[in-house]
């Protein structure tokens, strides 16, 4: 795996000052943004471009470790039940301390349920996120879908979306609105491929 060191400083984005994430959270951020340099060095996406998705990194997870009272404060009309606020919390947070691009925001603010507008930065992460190897469910399946992201981003997007679906239903829980047309619309496209 690349290493994100060799990014110009001024590239680099790192936690915000008002993260609150445990040393474990922030090693699962790392992961998360080697893997998104190495997709990035891969694909040869301007250092733009890679800003902006190192930016979604690192937002991502910020007040993941922030309590029940501080993200209800910071997300009060939130719809996704309470230990899925900690994204629309940092999206706000991160609007509020000056970030302006939507697809960053869309990508923090929805990464623990997907999106069908997401540009690439939203599918970059959701993916990044899912298959940094540091995942407890991490195994060669994923890790084969990590390598694959560069050459079919689509079918590795796919792919997570759909073995989310999977644990969700497994699990029981009701499918957020968001969810059910973010995998819509991969289904969509990918019976049309
Ligand atoms: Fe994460």
């Amino acid at each position: 795996m690349s290493d994100a060191g060799h990014v110009p400083s001024e590239l680099r984005p790192t936690l915000p000052a008002w993260a609150r994430v445990s040393a474990e959270r922030l090693h699962h951020i790392q992961r998360v943004a080697e893997l998104v340099v190495q997709w990035s060095d891969q694909l040869g996406v301007p250092d733009s471009e890679r800003n902006r998705w190192l930016r979604a990194v690192w937002l991502h997870d910020a007040l993941r470790d922030a309590s029940p009272a501080e993200l209800a404060a910071m997300a009060p009309s939130s719809p996704v039940p309470a230990e899925l606020r900690h994204g629309p919390a940092a999206a706000a947070k991160a609007k509020a301390e000056g970030e302006t691009d939507r697809g960053v925001l869309d990508a923090v603010r929805y990464h623990s349920v997907g999106l069908a507008e997401w540009d690439m930065v939203g599918r970059v992460l959701y993916c990044a996120d899912f298959l940094e190897p540091g995942r407890r469910n991490a195994g060669p399946e994923r890790a084969a879908w990590a390598e694959r992201f560069p050459a079919d981003p689509q079918w590795v997007l796919y792919s997570v979306a759909r073995s989310r679906m999977l644990y969700l239903i497994e699990s029981g829980w009701s499918i957020p609105q968001p969810t059910l047309r973010f995998w819509n619309s991969l289904a969509a496209a990918s019976s049309s491929r």
